[in-house]
């Protein structure tokens, strides 16, 4: 049975082209892109990602069961070192996770916000805490200064570093050097592994596995979705190259935005995830698609309205999901004024929220916008792994076509300097006088308001 189908039949909304024009125009770029990253060493710079399903859990599980030990666990991370942790255990734990009786309870640190950063604390320091603290660089300030504040707060109340995992690359930043002297627990993310690709590895699967996640699965997921991407050579029978094609022809064709709608709310943070991954990825050189998040049904009653009868500048994937696991039934109607209801008796929630995922579908295409709907059997954590990996591999296509490079992210350290080069870091005072003078000009026209 297919966990994971792509229907193209609408997504071409009022482009004059149809699948042969588009084969035709995208099949040979597509190709040598399929080419150069399954033929680049995964050991290069950004293309470790692609190694990821072949990896050994086994010490992914074994410290998974030592973060058991704990009552709670802090994980502090920002971007990449948390997206992908927030999209797991929304898609694949108990929606109130942290409600239930189990153990350990989970809190993602991502958003230096010191009202979030003491409030968690409030709800661990009673007990037990493990810190995990997760940084490629090892120096991302936002997630320094949460490591230090809660290192602080733990070894204040008698625990020590024992009771710390840092998941850093291999050699360099602040974290390894850490590690190698002191007595906290390391693991690696690859090298060649970058943020936004991670999730895979230990950076996304440890906490993951800690909560009852079962990683393997994951990554056997991962690496069927990876057989078909990769190895595929027919365009029509590749989902990743039509889909990349696509992207690429309605960026040409002025549609400069790209929503993923699930009907889910355990893939809320699937759209947050993938929000990131093709932003950062692809916002490049003046290219680049903006990314849309939004979620059904909330957004039925939100944004629909804009998406049906608002310009013709998006192109939009909803995703559906067959089983939302135990039904939620409405009962028969037995009250006078509620009989106009009847309607719904005996109707599932889950069944009305597949419904509306049609009907939202069904009147964006009716008023001409371009649409690609994927369905989903049920989430698992196979189904999870094939997805994460399809979005993956889609996005290094597409950059790869674009000619820009999916794996850099030089945007995003320019304002990482400048925030250290104002936090008084050294070798970061050009950074600080830099950012002074262009915050000037912000501030030369202010209207005082209130
Ligand atoms: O994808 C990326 O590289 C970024 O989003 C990073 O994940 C993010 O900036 C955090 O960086 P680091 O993991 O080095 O702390």
């Amino acid at each position: 049975m297919n966990k994971v189908s792509f229907s193209f039949g609408a997504a071409f909304g009022k482009s004059a082209l149809d699948s042969c024009a588009l084969r035709a125009k995208y099949e040979a770029a597509a190709l040598e892109a399929q080419r150069w990253i399954n033929e680049t060493s995964f050991d290069t710079e950004g293309h470790g990602w692609m190694a990821l399903p072949d990896c050994s859990t086994a010490q992914v599980t074994e410290t998974a069961e030592w973060l058991r030990g704990y009552d709670s666990v802090i994980q502090v991370g920002i971007g990449g070192s948390a997206l992908g942790n927030l999209m797991l255990n929304q898609a694949l734990l108990d929606g109130f996770y942290n409600e239930t009786e189990a153990k350990p309870k989970f809190y993602l640190a991502d958003n230096p916000d010191p009202d979030k950063t003491r409030s968690i604390w409030e709800r661990v320091k009673g007990g037990r805490v493990a810190l995990v603290g997760v940084s490629k660089s090892g120096s991302t300030a936002e997630t320094m200064t949460q490591f230090l504040w809660y290192r602080d707060e733990m070894l204040k109340k008698g625990q020590s570093d024992k009771d710390i995992l840092v998941i850093t690359d291999p050699e360099k930043g602040i974290f390894r050097a850490f590690a190698k002297d002191s007595d906290c627990r390391v693991m690696e993310l690859p090298a060649s592994v970058g943020g936004r690709y991670s999730v895979l590895c230990p950076a996304g699967l440890v906490t993951a596995a800690a909560l009852g996640i079962d990683a393997a699965a994951l990554l056997r997921g991962a690496a069927a979705m990876r057989e078909l991407v990769s190895k595929e050579t027919d365009f029509a029978k590749n989902p990743a190259m039509r889909l990349a094609a696509l992207h690429m022809m309605h960026a040409d064709e002025r549609r400069p935005m790209s929503v993923l709608m699930p009907y889910s709310s355990k893939m809320a943070y699937f759209a947050e995830w993938y929000a990131q991954l093709w932003a950062e990825s692809l916002g490049k050189q003046g290219l680049g698609t903006t990314p849309v998040r939004a979620l059904g049904s909330i957004d039925q009653h939100s944004q629909v309205q804009l998406y049906t009868e608002g310009p013709d500048d998006k192109f939009f994937t909803l995703i559906s999901l067959k089983d939302h696991g135990p039904e939620a039934v409405v009962p028969n109607i037995d009250h006078e004024a509620l009989k106009p209801l009847e309607y719904l008796n005996g109707q599932g929630i889950g069944a009305m929220l597949n419904l509306e995922a049609k009907s939202t579908a069904a009147a964006i295409v009716k008023s001409g916008h371009p649409l690609m709907w994927i369905e989903l059997e049920k989430l698992d954590e196979e189904t999870v792994g094939a997805l994460v990996f399809f979005y993956e591999y889609l996005t290094a296509l597409t950059g790869r076509m674009m000619g820009i490079n999916p794996f850099d992210q030089p945007g995003v350290e320019q304002g990482k300097k400048y925030t250290y080069g104002l936090m008084g870091r050294a070798g970061y005072e050009k950074d600080a006088e830099e950012v002074g003078e262009w915050f000037g000009k912000i501030a030369a026209d202010k209207v005082e308001a209130f």
